[in-house]
């Protein structure tokens, strides 16, 4: 298996330049086989819903231990087709936490509901508070999306309760959590159904986009199957009889090959951005100014496989700037902005919890492309600023 270590680039002062995300060392690292893959898929000239497609979606499914995986064009399409599968109606409401990408809303908008974002539980990792979204049912309620944010799950079984007791749905935006696990259950298996996201800087990235859609519901993935190809099957043909009104979102065959391929050393990935956060866990957690996301082995129950790693610091600004002085790159993840902040969709939900998060969150660089090199880096500026 070939692999090329990505190019390191000094900056001003010496050190080690440290890019938040080094997009070219994503191909770098494994071109040869990236190269062959691609040659391999493009010579047989099947490029729309041939094998691979298939076969990546069977491994995906046997992987995340579901019955169904389909593979889609990208996380916010199938999203959009989860809820049209589901039945969902006109002005049914849907509620989300406010940290959440503007994405699930977009879909839950597009699939003719009603977006309802809510607050966050500050104890566990900032994602969605349960008794938040209690306090958010009306009768128009139709589901919970639970957004495992940063590669965390939610409170699934608070969440459940409360779906089970409200007669609710509940659905998994699921795009940053491939792999992650609650009491040893996978991320996209708790509801309905999830929906993930290989987007090129995701966890298990494509080299475009490219988007899954995970389910136990033999309906919904039939449903699902025939929209994402207008109406038909695998085989392209659409009978008179199609009751389905379909659209064009389909994961094509070069994908599909390279992501069954990357899928076939994601424990490695993953294994890699935990040793990472490990490593920023016992640098950071004697600095008082700087929140940290749960350390890897703090809670037996959870298994996060941290797609990002988002701290927040009450002088977040300085900390930026600092960073970047010494050729590091941070961002504020979604470009700051949570979901009930989009005034101009109408949002009119006031969430302190969301806002104060927002005010110090940081992302500190995260992928499994970081060098041991560019880790002591990171740790060594942080410490700089505090000590
Ligand atoms: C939480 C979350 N939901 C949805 C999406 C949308 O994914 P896609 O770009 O594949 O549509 C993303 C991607 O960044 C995400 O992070």
């Amino acid at each position: 298996m070939a692999t090329t270590a990505p190019v390191r680039l000094l900056d001003k002062a010496g050190g080690i330049d440290v890019p938040f995300f080094d997009w070219k060392a994503l191909y770098e690292e494994r071109s040869d086989d990236y190269r062959r893959i691609i040659h391999e898929t493009a010579s047989k000239g099947g490029f729309i819903l041939q094998a691979a497609v298939e076969t990546f979606e069977r491994k995906l499914a046997a992987y995340l231990g579901a019955k169904h995986a389909i593979g889609l064009s990208d996380c916010t399409n199938a999203m959009l087709l989860g809820l049209r599968a589901s039945g969902v109606q006109r002005g049914d409401e849907i509620i989300l936490p406010g940290h959440a990408f503007i994405a699930a809303a977009q879909a839950i908008h597009f699939a003719g509901c009603i977006p309802v974002p809510v607050d966050l539980d500050e104890e566990d990792g900032w994602l969605v508070d349960p008794e938040a979204v209690r306090a958010a049912i009306t009768p128009q309620t139709r589901g919970i999306m639970a957004v495992h944010v940063n590669g965390r799950v939610c409170a699934m079984g608070a969440l459940k309760a409360i779906a089970d007791e409200h007669g609710l749905e509940i659905y998994e935006d699921a795009a940053q959590a491939l792999g992650a696990r609650l009491d040893g259950r996978a991320a996209g298996t708790f509801g309905r159904w999830a929906a993930f996201s290989f987007y090129p800087s995701k966890t298990l990235g494509c080299f475009g986009d490219g988007g899954a859609l995970v389910t136990n519901d033999d309906d919904v993935a039939a449903v699902v199957r025939a929209m994402r190809n207008h109406g038909a099957g695998f085989d392209k043909t659409i009978s008179p009889d199609c009751a389905v009104w379909g659209t064009n979102a389909r994961l094509d065959n070069i994908q599909a090959a390279i992501l069954e391929y990357k899928l076939g050393w994601y424990e490695q990935t993953i294994e890699r951005r935990r040793a990472i956060a490990r490593r920023y866990s016992d640098a950071f957690s004697g600095i008082r100014a700087i929140e940290l996301p749960p350390e890897p082995e703090s809670d037996r129950r959870h298994f996060d496989i941290f797609q990002n790693y988002e701290i927040r610091c009450h002088c977040r600004d300085a900390l930026r700037q600092h960073l970047e002085s010494r050729g590091i790159g941070t961002i504020e993840q979604w470009g700051g902005v949570p979901i009930h902040r989009f005034r101009g969709l109408g949002f009119t939900q006031h969430l302190p919890r969301t806002d104060r998060f927002f005010e110090g969150a940081l992302l500190l660089p995260m992928n499994h492309l970081l060098g041991e090199d560019q880790v002591d880096a990171i740790i060594g500026a942080v410490q700089d600023l505090f000590n």
